[in-house]
């Protein structure tokens, strides 16, 4: 089935990763047609446009999916995260960030296999920030609500169920934030109730972070609010092998944008050495959302054939190939794959 997907390359690492998951998911035989916007964010506002400018979101309102590299957010002042705006914008309020070891990685955290779900619209990331410059007081406000924690929690059962998962631990601190933290807790509970199937407990979270570490294996899906969850998904993609192979997806009812856990790497850019696995993932996540299911399972499969074998891969994962050796012999295996 012919697909038109709006393809958002970013800034930093992220032309490089996006050129090589077009790469894999051409090599895949999947007919998609591109709309590319590559003016966003810093290269927006340079040019006098806002840093997300609306044809971006026209775009995706008509195609609906939306693969996307990461976006540069200035720190301190400056404009409103990209990635935010658009997760607000579009009402994406999950973020599922599925954490597993792939074939052949070492790593001291053996056995982990998590999925993270953050609430992705609200939370201490609402937008709602004052500065009284005569007190020289700063507020940001968590805004939670009960419609928002419900639809992420309900998206994390029903997704956990669909995919044969039978625990979920919500991470909170209703102890000190009683009043969001407890919402979202009370609201978790309730959900929870209907999954007689789904075992369900909740923990605070920073003794969850400190397990997690010592225990990846006692956990399964973890649903967090929207801070909690952007922290979480780091930890977790640090247990699996670092943020060069952690994937990621914003799913609202109407829309979705994948792209994966990490940001613009300011600090590898442009020396094609970034690992595209996170975003390849993500790819394979865009696939299986598209009913793509043969070609996302050929680029799974020689993804973990080719980390089993041991190379070539990128630096970050013990490697020393290149961002585009690794996507020609990614993209070859998969060509073999679809032709046999
Ligand atoms: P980062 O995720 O860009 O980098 C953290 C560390 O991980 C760096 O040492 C980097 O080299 C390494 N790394 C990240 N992705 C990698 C990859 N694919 N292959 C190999 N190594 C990789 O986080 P940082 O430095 O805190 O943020 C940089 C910028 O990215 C900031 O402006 C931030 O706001 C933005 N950002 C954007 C996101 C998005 O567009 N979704 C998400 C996270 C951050
Ligand atoms: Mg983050």
């Amino acid at each position: 089935m012919p697909h038109s997907l709006t393809l958002l390359p970013g800034d930093g690492i992220g032309p490089e990763v996006t050129e090589a998951t077009v790469q894999v998911i051409e090599a895949a035989d999947v007919d998609v047609t591109w709309d590319r916007h590559r003016i966003i964010g810093k290269t927006a506002v340079e040019r006098g446009r806002p840093a997300l400018p609306p044809d971006i979101i026209d775009s995706i309102q008509s195609t609906g999916v939306a693969l996307k590299g990461p976006v540069t957010t200035p720190v301190g002042q400056g404009f409103t995260s990209v990635n935010v705006q658009l997760r607000q914008r579009l009402d994406l309020y999950s973020n599922v960030r599925p954490c597993s070891i792939l074939p052949g990685l070492k790593t001291p955290f053996e056995g982990t296999d998590l999925i993270i779900f953050r609430e992705n619209t609200e939370g201490l990331y609402s937008g709602i920030e004052h500065y009284d410059e005569r007190l020289q007081i700063a507020d940001s406000i968590a805004r939670v609500t009960k419609r928002g924690s419900e639809r992420i929690i309900r998206f994390c059962f029903e997704y956990a169920q669909q995919r044969g998962r039978d625990h979920v631990t919500l991470a909170h601190k209703a102890n000190i934030l009683k009043k969001s933290s407890g919402l979202f807790l009370d609201v978790g509970r309730e959900v929870a109730a209907e999954y007689p199937e789904i075992t369900f407990d909740d923990r605070i979270i920073d003794a969850l972070c400190m397990d997690l570490v010592m225990h990846p294996d006692r956990y399964d899906c973890i649903v967090s609010t929207n801070l909690f969850g952007d922290i979480l998904s780091d930890l977790a993609a640090g247990l699996v092998g670092g943020l060069g192979v952690t994937a990621g997806a914003n799913i609202g009812d109407e829309y979705a944008v994948f792209e994966a856990v990490h940001g613009s790497a300011p600090d590898i850019a442009g020396q094609n050495i970034a690992n595209p696995t996170a975003l390849i993932q993500s790819a394979v996540m865009m696939l299986r959302h598209l009913d793509e299911t043969a070609a996302a399972n050929a680029i799974e499969n020689s993804l973990r054939a080719l980390y089993q074998e041991g190379a070539p891969l990128t630096p970050d994962v013990g490697g020393e190939a290149s961002t585009s050796e690794f996507a020609d012999a990614l993209a070859d295996r998969v060509a073999d794959r679809v032709a046999a």
